[in-house]
């Protein structure tokens, strides 16, 4: 086990096979895939059963499920099983309204018997890991609130259903440091995560997530807060090498970091296109899928007269185009 395990987040639309290759290329420990509704899995629906395919090169990987039914998750698990992931992982985090509007996802932190009751069912249902990923809770009056009516309040909300889901046979928690209510907004809370990890009764490993955007703030999350691991979702936008920068000052914080050339982004985020029309078998829609990476790459920020390229390099269609833009990115602002 490497000493400062980093993750890919589950990020749907985001965490396809092309991008979980790059990812796991510069050090990724371990990558999930988009989540997964249960019930479309289980009625065989060929969008879900996609998102299964996993390859050896990506391991370890965790497969993400959802969905507010215990027997259909316990379904879907089992079908997860015979894709062979390393892990399958709930998510009891989604904050979105087609989702914990439904009951599933981050809707669970309003019903936790039936959270719980789902756990128990999918770890009964599999022999392979189960793990899930939550957050602080519903919304900001909910943070101390008992985990339901009748039980007895211990400790905050999250450090409560920390040990909850232990008991259900939960092998790692992934807590992001947000409640429901705030969706993306806000600053993420390390203080409660750091309040499960320091919990004397929970023993499963506890992973960080959000906000953990560079080399510096990772060491200072898992000095800190004592995580296990630490998981990056937005920060890996259009910078999948930012797993190695991440490892390299975790493991030598004193020393510099990476160059890296514009030139060299450039050529990873030319792979990732190729990669993405691969997958997706379609030139456009390939392009369209790797705009959110182009729009948030560090590499374009701050660059002085962008604001023209920038609108091209989002509307082109075609790979010959964009790659063309992005020599031209080269040659005008490289380094
Ligand atoms: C576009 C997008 C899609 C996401 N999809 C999922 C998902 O499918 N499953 C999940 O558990 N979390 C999902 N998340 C949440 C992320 O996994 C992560 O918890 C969140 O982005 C906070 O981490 P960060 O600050 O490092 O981005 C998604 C987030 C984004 C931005």
């Amino acid at each position: 086990m490497t000493k400062y395990p980093l993750y890919l987040a589950p990020m749907e639309d985001v965490t396809d096979p092309a991008f979980r290759m790059l990812c796991k290329r510069f050090g990724a420990d371990r990558v999930y895939t988009e989540f997964i509704n249960a019930d479309a899995l289980v009625r065989d629906v060929n969008a879900a059963t996609r998102k299964l395919s996993i390859s050896d090169y990506e391991r370890p990987v965790a497969i993400q499920i959802y969905g507010r039914d215990a027997e259909s998750m316990a379904e879907a698990a089992k079908i997860v099983e015979q894709a062979h992931p390393d892990v399958i992982d709930i998510n009891f985090g989604c904050p979105v309204k087609k989702v914990a509007g439904k009951g599933a996802g981050a809707g669970l932190l309003r019903d936790v018997p039936r959270m719980l009751d789902i756990a128990k069912a999918v770890v009964n249902a599999v022999s392979i890991p189960v793990t899930a990923k939550t957050r602080l809770g519903w919304d900001k009056d909910s943070l101390y609130a008992p985990l339901y009516e009748g039980a007895t309040q211990g400790q905050a909300f999250i450090v409560d259903l920390a040990e909850a889901l232990q008991d259900c046979g939960i092998q790692e928690l992934a807590i992001h440091g947000r409640t429901r209510a705030q969706m993306y907004t806000g600053e993420a809370d390390w203080s409660l995560i750091g309040a499960v990890k320091n919990n004397p009764r929970m023993h499963i490993p506890i992973i960080g997530n959000g906000d953990v955007t560079t080399p510096a703030r990772a060491k200072e999350c898992f000095d800190r807060y004592g995580v296990d691991a630490i998981m990056i979702g937005r920060a890996s936008f259009g910078c999948p090498w930012i797993f190695d920068d991440m490892k390299q000052f975790l493991n030598a914080p004193h020393s510099s970091l990476p160059v890296r050339s514009m030139q060299w982004c450039v050529d990873i985020l030319k792979e990732h296109v190729i990669q993405s029309i691969q997958y997706i078998g379609d030139e456009r829609k390939g392009i369209v899928h790797s705009r959110r990476h182009f729009a948030n790459s560090p590499i374009f920020k701050g660059l002085a007269d962008f604001k023209q390229t920038r609108i091209a390099l989002l509307r082109a269609e075609t790979q010959d185009e964009v790659f063309s833009i992005m020599d031209s990115i080269v040659d005008q602002w490289g380094h």
